[in-house]
């Protein structure tokens, strides 16, 4: 294999290094092409573009290949757990009995939060979005915290065991109780006797006359739901978490603002807009087609959610998994006859017949089915992407170490291309015109 690419700009040929990755992945090493050449490179997108090396996860999105951390996802769906894998993905290694065992012990101790962080949950207008709450919350969490938040990366790194287990844990508590104030109920504490997953759903739906309590296998299909999403490489909140965490801030601020990028409908905010684009499709009394048509026009308000991926351009592997579990979740749940399961069935099956999905290599991704398994739990649908941001803690975190961690490490700065005005004078008010 070649060492260097020869690129040729204006008459002069630049060498530039080859980058070799552990599974043999290819990239140009462009670093110092400005300062050589002056030219820079145009990736709107940056799908052709590698922000950074990374030892957490591995995509190979042609051949539908899913890895943290060397493990395929398929083996960690079928023989591990949520939390479990949090700590491989978080620590870099399968945890020995004791490392497990004390993990859990810091989740336990660390699932309550503040009381003085409870007032700041009735600030907010009962219908404000939980994505808003927890995101404005993860900040506010790093102040309760001033020693795990010093914006030190060598400090914060320090701490980083107890940081991580801080925010794996309250970030469930923040999210349950951001739908206890939006409906008006009383918070419901994290007991000490309940794993993580049956923890959540407690928190969520006891009362304070009566517990909840989870079916296996709801607390199954939650557990496998958590663990499909708990990293994915350089999505948008991933690589937003790095930017962030790039210019020296701590992990409170930078998981708060992968909270924000994964708020969007093409990211996080899919598996909700699964559920409105079923219920649009039932109220309008089509089965599907039409809408199969208009997401053929390539309108942007018209796609097929839950359909596409930036990278994997043949099935999502996590699909496959959740579709599996999805069906006998659903059985021992004695959901039969649903009409908007009955609509993504059919869409799911004419989309993958269609010419226009076939050619552009568009198959269902994981949040085709991820929205159904939370409306088939009972999670409400605007706190769909929030259980995603619980599934995807992990993986930010991570990827923060790796930023905080590189000594040699830049502030992620890309550069553009100026497409504005030229030099102009100001123009006083009085001589403006429309
Ligand atoms: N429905 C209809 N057409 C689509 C869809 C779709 N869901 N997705 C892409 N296309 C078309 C698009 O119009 C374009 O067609 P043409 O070549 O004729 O212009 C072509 O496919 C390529 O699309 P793109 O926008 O260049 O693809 P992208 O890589 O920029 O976008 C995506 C990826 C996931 C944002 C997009 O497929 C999409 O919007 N999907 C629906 C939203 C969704 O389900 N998002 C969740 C992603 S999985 C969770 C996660 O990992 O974040």
């Amino acid at each position: 294999m070649p060492t260097n690419a020869t690129l040729k700009l204006d008459n002069v040929e630049y060498s530039l290094p080859i980058m070799v990755g552990t599974e043999g992945e290819k990239a140009v090493d462009i670093r110092n092409l400005r300062n050589d050449s002056g030219y820079v490179t145009y990736d709107e997108g940056y799908g052709n573009t590698g922000s950074c090396q990374s030892a957490v996860t591995f995509i190979d999105g042609e051949a539908g290949i899913l890895r943290y951390r060397g493990y395929p996802i398929e083996q960690l769906a079928e023989h591990s757990s949520f939390i479990e894998t949090a700590y491989l993905i978080v620590n870099g290694e399968l945890p020995l009995p004791a490392q497990r065992k004390r993990f859990s012990q810091l989740l336990t101790e660390n699932s309550p939060i503040h009381s003085g962080m409870e007032h700041l949950f009735e600030g907010f207008p009962s219908d404000a979005h939980p994505m808003a709450i927890l995101s404005a919350m993860l900040n506010s969490l790093g102040s309760y915290y001033p020693h795990l938040a010093t914006n030190d990366h060598q400090r914060d790194l320090e701490t980083y065991e107890a940081t991580s287990a801080v925010i794996i844990s309250k970030v469930r508590t923040i999210a349950a109780y951001s739908y206890r104030a939006s409906r008006g109920l009383p918070y419901i504490h994290p007991r000490r006797d309940l794993p993580y997953c049956e923890n959540f759903l407690h928190m969520m739906f006891s009362t304070p006359y009566e517990p909840y309590i989870a079916l296996p296998e709801v607390a199954q299909a939650l557990n496998l739901f958590l663990l499909l999403h708990a990293d994915h490489e350089q999505n948008c909140s991933t690589s937003t978490v790095r930017m962030v965490a790039s210019s020296g801030a701590n992990l409170f601020a930078s998981a708060a603002a992968g909270v924000c990028a994964l708020w969007g409908p093409l990211h996080g905010g899919a598996n909700m807009a699964v559920i409105e684009m079923l219920k649009s499709i039932h109220a309008e009394g089509d089965d599907g087609t039409k809408f199969i048509e208009q997401a053929k026009l390539g309108k942007a308000d018209k796609r097929l959610m839950g359909f596409g991926h930036r990278v994997y351009k043949h099935y999502d592997p996590r699909a496959k998994i959740i579709k599996e579990s999805f069906y006998s979740a659903l059985a021992s749940l004695g959901i039969k006859d649903d009409p908007l399961l009955n609509i993504a069935m059919r869409l799911e099956e004419a989309a993958l017949r269609d010419e226009y999905f076939l050619a552009r290599k568009l198959y269902p991704n994981v949040d085709f089915y991820s929205g159904l398994i939370m409306r088939a739990i009972g999670i409400p649908e605007n706190m769909f992407t929030v259980m995603f941001a619980i599934g995807r803690m992990p993986g930010w975190i991570a990827n923060w170490k790796e930023v905080a961690a590189n000594r040699k490490g830049r502030i992620y700065r890309p550069r553009q291309i100026y497409t504005g005005h030229n030099l102009r004078d100001y123009v006083p008010p009085h001589k403006r015109t429309a």
